[in-house]
């Protein structure tokens, strides 16, 4: 057996864990990063990069239907789907070749492998060579998540999960989606536009819950526009095959149906990887649904072991496992930012058309017994959104009543994804909704809408007709 001291061990390459790599490597620490798969872990590999590719290509379909309307004669595209996922993974396969050649450059070293914690300052890995101990004073877990399933429900050649569905053979005539999420949604929009029926079955009394019900209007109806069946206060209770086509059982609002299928997606949501890793054996805590416990630096209660990522609590976002891996890094190395402590953490979800969230809803704001004021400003109204023709979406400022603090930026809209951040920047620096009213945003250009809601906040949009 080989044997490899350290400064630090990183177990897990996705967003949490390379980026704290990385962040330890520029602050001078040795590391050795452990990963059982490619680099990036599932954002890269099976979540938001492969399934933003294949979204970008469904939209293009919008823009030839937009084409036409602007007077070109474009004839409806064929879709080659195996060069479809072949362009997808040459994305993804830019992206991972990337991170290796940062932890080059960066002298990280990557031991390929399955790891286990041996003690807390000692992980074992099993590697194609054999089995390798790497000795670091911190080991920072970092292993992720992976999709749930639900009884009656196992994953396999006919229930997809999101990473089946990122590489599919062929585009199922009859796609049934389980659970109305982030994945369902996002994945379902794709499939109905490149053809597939899709019929949504969530469990709750709307799709996108906890979503401002406002918003996720504006989707249903588009959902609805594509041909997309939703079935709400729905739960799944089994299925079988019959002559080749799969018979899905569906209990809804008390009454039992049976919809015909051709593959089913399950969307229910993830959980976290933190079995096998021999975390209780060496006595760090594990909570009754396999999250970890951590403070404010995402140390766990044995020092020098950090938990960062889906398998903490908190959103199992990307970008939030990011932020947790350089304030780990940071306490590790002891420089300053050694907390993970941000006021908020945005949202943004890839529909048609894109919802993206930050901050306190108007119903979190009033729930909390806040009084707020809000503002609201149509993409209907907007000239960039119109030449773009992509006028389905609103934008919704939430500021504190008393005080005019933006407590919450809610839009649904076109590329609202890319705009959030400006709402998350007003709520970490304090601003006032009259700060981003006041703010220049330049013409013509969909942030104006942002500018616009602030101002109704105090009823002051100009290109309100109300
Ligand atoms: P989710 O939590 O977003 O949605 C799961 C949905 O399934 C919920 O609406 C839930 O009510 C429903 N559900 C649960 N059990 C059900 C049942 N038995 N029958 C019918 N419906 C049922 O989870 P999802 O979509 O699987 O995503 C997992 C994670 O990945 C989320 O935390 C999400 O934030 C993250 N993600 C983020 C993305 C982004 O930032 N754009 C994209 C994709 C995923």
């Amino acid at each position: 057996m080989s044997e490899i001291r350290t400064d630090a061990v990183v177990v897990g390459a996705g967003p949490a864990g390379y980026v704290c790599a990385i962040r330890l490597a520029q602050y001078g620490r040795r590391v050795v990063v452990v990963e059982q798969a490619e680099l990036g872990g599932t954002c890269l590999n099976q979540g938001c990069i492969p399934s933003k590719a294949l979204i970008a290509a469904g939209h293009f379909l919008d823009q030839v239907d937009h084409a036409q309307a602007m007077g070109f004669t474009v004839a409806r595209p064929e879709l080659d789907l195996g060069k479809l996922v072949a362009w997808k993974d040459s994305i993804v396969q830019r992206l991972t070749g990337g991170i290796g050649m940062l932890f080059k450059k960066r002298k990280i070293e990557l031991v390929r492998g399955r790891a286990r914690l041996a003690a807390p300052n000692r992980v074992a890995v099993e590697t194609a060579d054999g089995p390798v101990e790497i000795a670091a004073r911190d080991v920072v877990l970092a292993t992720g998540s992976e999709p749930a399933p639900i009884p009656g429900f196992e994953f396999g050649e006919r229930v997809w999960s999101s990473t089946e569905a990122l590489s599919p053979t062929e585009v199922p005539g009859r796609l049934l989606v389980i659970g109305g999420g982030v994945i369902g949604l996002e994945l379902g929009m794709f499939y109905a536009r490149v053809g597939a029926e899709v019929r949504v079955v969530e469990y709750m009394d709307q799709i996108l819950p906890g979503i401002d019900p406002e918003l996720v209007k504006v989707v249903a109806r588009k959902a609805k526009k594509a041909g997309i069946k939703i079935h709400t206060s729905a739960a799944a209770q089994g299925w079988s095959e019959a002559d080749g086509a799969l018979e899905v059982r569906v209990e809804e609002k008390g009454k039992e149906q049976v919809f015909a299928a051709d593959r089913i997606l399950l969307t229910v949501g993830r959980r976290p990887v933190t079995r096998g890793l021999g975390l209780e054996e060496v006595g760090v805590k594990v909570d009754e649904r396999g999250f970890v416990p951590v403070d404010a630096q995402r140390q766990t209660n044995v020092p020098h072991v950090y938990a960062i990522g889906d398998i903490g609590h908190g959103p199992m976002l990307a970008h939030k496992g990011s932020a947790e891996g350089l304030a780990a890094a940071a306490a590790i190395a002891g420089r300053p930012g050694a907390a993970y402590d941000p006021k908020v953490v945005p949202a943004v979800i890839f529909t048609d058309p894109e919802i993206a969230c930050v901050g306190l809803s108007e119903a979190e704001a009033r729930e909390q017994g806040r009084e707020v004021k809000v503002g609201r400003f149509n993409f209907g109204a907007n000239g960039r959104a119109l030449s773009l023709q992509q006028t389905d979406g609103l934008v919704k400022v939430v500021a504190d009543a008393a005080d005019d603090t933006v407590l919450g930026l809610h839009m649904v809209g076109p590329n609202v994804t890319d705009m959030i951040a400006e709402g998350a920047v007003a709520i970490e620096g304090g601003l006032t909704a009259e700060d981003l009213a006041l703010t220049i945003h330049p013409h013509p250009t969909l942030a104006e809408t942002i500018m616009e809601a602030a101002e109704d906040v105090h009823g002051l949009a100009v290109h309100a007709a109300r």
